[in-house]
């Protein structure tokens, strides 16, 4: 059920002579998705990109590079689809090279991706795995060093959130011991592992970015799983980047909101709760994965040295966590 999406029409755009001495035009935050009718498909797990009538957005025909990761080595975990691909995106025109980590089942969102990167030609390595799995948390890290030639920057934005949409809210009696365990071992263990690898391999200057989530400063009663999950992580941050400072490794983190992807449809958020919950806040919808792009790049760009410990929330005008 693949639609025809309005990206080929954009693609004589892009390509290596990415308009990069263009004066840059402004974007109105308000109305950039204006009337987009936002459909994901059904619920289950894990849910494709490739089945949404309408795509996320992930900077495919806005994104541009100025070469701020030239030549520098990335792993981004969850990197098939939603904010994931969208950093994928930014971090290849920025000049990166990119290993990805993704489940097995999406490799078809992961096909696409390459495909549609090939035309402007870009690349990036693949290495599908369960992150559940802590050896093979440990096997990621170095094989991506070992293709890529060297890791500089690891991107944790791989995740898991159970059902979380009010229509399927459960009382605290009634949530599994599983879901605890699932969105626990995904989102910070394996981010515990992955760290724990990656820091021997991280030279001076190189960087850590994980994602959190808005979710935490907001007292959602449906998410006790999740939103302690996200908590972790921010703690992690914190204390990794004092930690770390004195290897010249700095830490930092991405807190977005309610973003449009495959993994909110996984949450179970149906077109209604989308447009209910996005249309509650002072921008009047939900985030677009395009939208936080930018600030995974701006974290991970070695200019940036006194940034470290810090969480920058991209939640449209609602307070993030600081
Ligand atoms: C960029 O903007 C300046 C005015 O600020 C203009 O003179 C110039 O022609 C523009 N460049 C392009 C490539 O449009
Ligand atoms: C959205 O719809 C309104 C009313 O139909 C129209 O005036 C406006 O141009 C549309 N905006 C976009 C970005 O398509
Ligand atoms: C965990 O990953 C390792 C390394 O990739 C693999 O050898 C092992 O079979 C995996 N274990 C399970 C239970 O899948």
């Amino acid at each position: 059920m693949r639609s025809a999406s309005v990206l080929p029409v954009f693609m004589g755009l892009l390509g290596a002579g990415l308009a990069q001495n263009e004066n840059v035009t402004l974007i109105d935050p308000i109305n950039r998705y204006d009337n987009l009718t936002l459909s994901p498909p059904a619920q289950g797990f894990p849910i494709l990109q490739r089945d949404f009538e309408v795509p996320p957005d992930c900077g495919e025909t806005t994104y541009v590079g100025r070469g701020r990761l030239q030549g520098l080595n990335a792993l981004i975990t969850g990197g098939d689809s939603g904010i994931g691909r969208s950093v994928v995106i930014a971090f290849l025109r920025e000049g990166a090279n990119v290993a990805i980590n993704y489940l097995p089942e999406e490799e078809p969102d992961v096909d696409d991706l390459a495909d549609f990167l090939q035309e402007e030609g870009l690349s990036f390595e693949r290495i599908p795995g369960d992150l559940l799995n802590e050896t093979f948390c440990t096997e990621l890290v170095h094989e991506a060093a070992d293709r890529l030639g060297g890791l500089d920057i690891m991107v944790q934005n791989a995740a898991y959130s159970g059902i979380l949409s009010g229509e399927s809210w459960q009382p605290i009696e009634s949530q599994s011991t599983e879901q605890l365990e699932r969105i626990f071992r995904t989102n910070v263990f394996a981010n515990f592992f992955l760290t724990r690898a990656a820091v021997p391999l991280l030279p001076r200057g190189g960087s850590i970015v994980f994602t959190t989530s808005g979710i935490i400063n907001s007292v959602d009663s449906n998410a006790i799983d999740y939103g302690s999950s996200k908590a972790s992580i921010s703690y992690m941050i914190r204390s990794l980047s004092a930690q770390l400072a004195p290897k010249g490794i700095r830490v930092n983190g991405v807190a977005p909101g309610l973003t449009y992807s495959p993994f909110l449809a996984s949450g179970g958020f149906t077109a209604e709760a989308i447009s209910t919950i996005g249309g509650a806040n002072a921008y009047g919808r939900i985030e677009q994965p395009a939208e936080l792009a930018p600030i995974y790049v701006n974290l991970a760009d070695p200019l940036a040295t006194y940034a470290s410990g810090n969480i920058w929330a991209a939640t449209g005008s609602v307070p993030g966590p600081v």
